[in-house]
């Protein structure tokens, strides 16, 4: 059998002053899995976001991807775990604000070492993907909020990294500019068989993954 994408066992978090961000966390996710998290604010959703991201670190408990397991003692390690292994899109899209939308999306594949024109074709398939072949020179302060976040969801691709996680991507967008953002994803989920953690409020968004998983009070409920 082959190995999870990310399986994550016993995980915790705990803070000083008595906070469990998390307990006892075990979630398993498979390759080209399209995964929702949902739970009341608090619940510690991001707290697991950015843990399996190699962004922060659990007080108990392993994280493996692609069956290699994360020390987190090594930040060099997870430094190079996040540019190879994890594409990340947040709730306020990150974008570089000097750098146009083509940029931004070649931007992680500057520390890949590809030659200028390969990183500019890929840039601009990818914006093409997300429909906005006809924005690439525009800077984000040009692009309305959808756009911005599509533009941030091609950086997340553009190193073809194994997990993309995001952590309410459509907490600033419209109803109808969220549902667009979540088909996005699940085309891409389907087209690109890249797999997908998603972390939203709102159950109706959730339904366009595979599955959801629910958390409350740094536990999975469902
Ligand atoms: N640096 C910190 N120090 C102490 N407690 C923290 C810290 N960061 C987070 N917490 C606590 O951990 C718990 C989980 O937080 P987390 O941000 O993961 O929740 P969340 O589910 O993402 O919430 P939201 O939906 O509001 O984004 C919360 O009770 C929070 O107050
Ligand atoms: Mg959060």
């Amino acid at each position: 059998m082959t190995s999870p994408i990310l399986e994550a066992r016993a995980l915790s978090r705990h803070y000083p002053g008595g906070v469990r961000a998390l307990e006892g966390v075990d979630l398993r996710i498979e390759r080209g899995e399209f995964v929702s998290i949902i739970g009341r604010s608090g619940s510690g959703k991001s707290t697991l976001l950015n843990i399996v991201g190699g962004l922060d670190s659990p007080t108990g408990g392993s994280v493996a991807v692609n069956g290699t397991p994360l020390d987190f003692s090594d930040r060099r390690a997870l430094i190079s775990f996040r540019r190879e292994m994890v594409g990340f899109v947040f709730q306020q899209f990150n974008l570089i604000p000097s750098l146009t939308a083509r940029e931004n999306v070649e931007y992680p594949l500057l520390f890949n070492y590809r030659p200028p024109a390969e990183r500019q074709e890929k840039a601009n398939a990818l914006l093409a993907m997300v429909g906005l072949d006809g924005r690439a020179s525009h800077y984000p302060g040009q692009l309305s909020g959808g756009e911005q976040q599509r533009v941030a969801i091609a950086r997340a691709l553009v190193a073809d990294s194994p997990l993309v996680l995001a952590d309410e991507p459509t907490g600033n967008l419209d109803s109808a500019t969220s549902e667009g953002i979540f088909s996005l994803l699940q085309r891409l989920n389907r087209e690109r068989r890249v797999t997908l953690l998603v972390v939203t409020h709102e159950r109706e968004l959730a339904s366009y993954a595979d599955r959801t998983v629910e958390m409350r009070d740094g536990r999975v409920v469902a």
